[in-house]
C-alpha cells in the first residue's frame, strides 16, 4: 500500500508499506537432498543458479565434502566458500567485508540469487548482515547449524555485528528461508545445547497459546540428554512449538517498535552475567531472579515458580553463578530501560503460564532480595 498526502505547509508525505514474508523448517537428511525432494532448498533455480556460500569453520570441517557435493547435485554455481570462524569473536565490520567481497567478485544480482549461510547464530547474525548491507539489501537463506540458531538466531529478523558494543550495530533483515536439520546438532558440546534450551525454556514459560511448557517438563531434560538431535518426535515438537510461537511474535511485532515483548523474558538483565555465564545460561539466570521478584510482589505464586525452577535444575542448567551481583544486575536493568521507552518492562507470567503481566520499577533492594532467595533455592538440598 502507498499513499501521498498533503503537509499542513502544502508540502508532500508518503506512506509505503512492505511486507516481509520469511519461513522456518526443520528438515531432516538437508545434506542428503536432491532437487526432485526439496526443489527450493536453495531459492527459485529457473531464476539464476549462482549463488555465494559462506559456511562456519566446524561445521565445514566435518561436512565440507557433503556440502559441496549437495551444491554439486543442485547444480549450484558457486565460487569457493567463504570460510567464517563461529564465536563471538567475528560478529565484526571486518567479517563483513570478507563475504562482501566474495558477493562483489562474484558480482551477485540484486534478485533471484540469495547468499547462502551454513552456521549458527554468528553466521547469520554477520552474514545476514552483509546482505543487508549488499545492493542495500540481497535476500539470504539459513541453513543453522547450532541449536540456538534453528531456534531462535536463524528466523529472526535481526542481524548485527558488535562492533564495538554487542549487537549495537544491526539491521532488521530476516533469511527469506531457515532451514535445520537436527543432525546436525550431535557435534555439539552439551554447553551449547543448554545453551538452546535457555532460549527454548525462555519461551515454554511465556508461550501464550499451545501446552508447551507442559511438553517440556514431560520431555525436555531427556530432549537435553539427547541434544536435541536423536530424531525423537517430542523433541522435534518442542523445537516445532518454540519456531512457531516465536514467529507469531515476531510477525506481530518485526521491528521491535512494541517494547512489551514475551520473548524479553530473561533478556533484561541477562547481560550483567555474559561473557563469564554464556547466554543461553545467563537468560535462564535471568529468568530465576525475575521469577524470585514476581513471587515477592505476589505475582507468580511460588507453586509455578518451583515448577519452573524443577524444570530448569532437571535439564543440569545453573540455578547459580558467583558473577551475580546486585550493582551490576541493576546496571544492566539502566540500559534495559534505554533499549525499551524508558521502562523495564520485564514479562512474567500472570499468576499462571500464558498469560502476562510487565514489571517495572524493580529496585536495587529487590534485586538485593532476590539474589538471597535465588542462592537459598540453588543451595537447597
Ligand atoms: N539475531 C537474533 O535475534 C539472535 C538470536 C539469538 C542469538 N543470536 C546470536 O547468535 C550467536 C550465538 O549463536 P551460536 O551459539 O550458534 O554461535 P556460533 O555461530 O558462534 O556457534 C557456536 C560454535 O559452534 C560451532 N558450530 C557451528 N555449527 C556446528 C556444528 N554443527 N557442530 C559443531 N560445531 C558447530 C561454531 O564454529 C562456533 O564455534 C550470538 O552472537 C547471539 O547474539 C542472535
Amino acid at each position: 500500500m502507498s499513499l501521498v498526502t498533503e503537509t499542513p505547509r502544502g508540502g508532500r508525505k508518503a506512506t509505503a508499506t512492505r511486507t516481509v514474508e520469511w519461513t522456518a523448517e526443520i528438515l531432516v537428511g538437508i545434506l542428503d537432498s536432491t532437487p526432485g525432494r526439496v526443489p527450493d532448498l536453495f531459492g527459485d533455480l529457473t531464476v539464476s543458479r549462482r549463488r555465494v556460500v559462506a559456511v562456519d569453520t566446524k561445521f565445514h570441517a566435518i561436512h565440507g565434502d557433503r556440502l559441496r557435493a549437495l551444491l554439486a547435485r543442485y547444480r549450484i554455481e558457486h565460487p569457493d566458500p567463504v570460510i567464517v570462524q563461529g564465536g563471538e569473536r567475528s560478529k565484526t565490520r571486518a567479517t563483513v567485508e570478507q563475504i562482501t567481497a566474495a558477493l562483489e567478485a562474484f558480482d551477485v544480482s540484486r534478485f533471484g540469487e540469495p547468499l547462502l549461510l551454513f552456521g549458527g547464530g554468528v553466521l547469520h547474525d554477520v552474514g545476514g548482515f552483509a546482505a543487508a548491507e549488499y545492493r542495500r539489501g540481497i535476500t539470504y537463506r539459513m541453513f543453522a547449524t547450532t541449536l540456538v540458531c534453528a531456534i531462535d538466531a536463524g528466523f529472526a529478523l535481526k542481524v548485527a555485528i558488535s562492533d564495538p558494543f554487542k549487537n549495537r550495530t544491526g539491521q532488521y533483515h530476516p533469511a527469506e528461508a531457515m532451514f535445520t536439520d537436527p543432525a546436525w546438532f550431535r557435534t555439539l558440546d552439551h554447553e551449547q545445547i543448554l545453551d538452546g534450551t535457555g532460549e527454548i525454556i525462555k519461551w515454554a514459560v511465556v508461550e501464550p497459546s499451545a501446552p508447551l511448557f507442559a511438553r517440556f517438563e514431560r520431555h525436555g531434560p531427556r530432549a537435553v540428554a539427547e541434544g536435541f538431535s536423536a530424531n525423537d518426535p517430542d523433541a522435534l515438537a518442542i523445537m516445532r512449538g518454540t519456531i512457531k510461537g516465536m514467529m507469531h511474535e515476531l510477525a506481530d511485532n518485526p521491528y521491535e517498535l512494541v517494547t512489551e515483548r514475551r520473548s524479553y523474558i530473561g533478556h533484561g538483565m541477562s547481560m550483567a552475567f555474559e561473557p563469564q555465564v554464556t547466554h543461553g545460561q545467563a537468560v535462564i539466570l535471568d529468568i530465576l531472579l525475575t521469577l524470585m521478584i514476581a513471587t515477592r510482589r505476589g505475582i507468580v505464586p511460588p507453586k509455578l515458580r518451583d515448577r519452573i525452577v524443577t524444570v530448569i535444575r532437571a535439564c543440569g542448567l545453573r540455578l547459580w553463578h558467583d558473577v551475580l551481583d546486585t550493582d551490576r544486575i541493576v546496571s544492566a536493568l539502566a540500559d534495559t530501560m534505554r533499549h525499551r521507552h524508558g521502562k523495564q518492562s520485564i514479562p512474567v507470567p500472570n499468576g499462571k503460564l500464558r498469560t502476562i503481566t510487565y514489571m517495572n520499577e524493580i529496585t536495587p533492594d529487590e534485586v538485593r532480595q532476590a539474589l538471597d532467595d535465588l542462592y537459598a533455592t540453588a543451595h537447597a538440598a
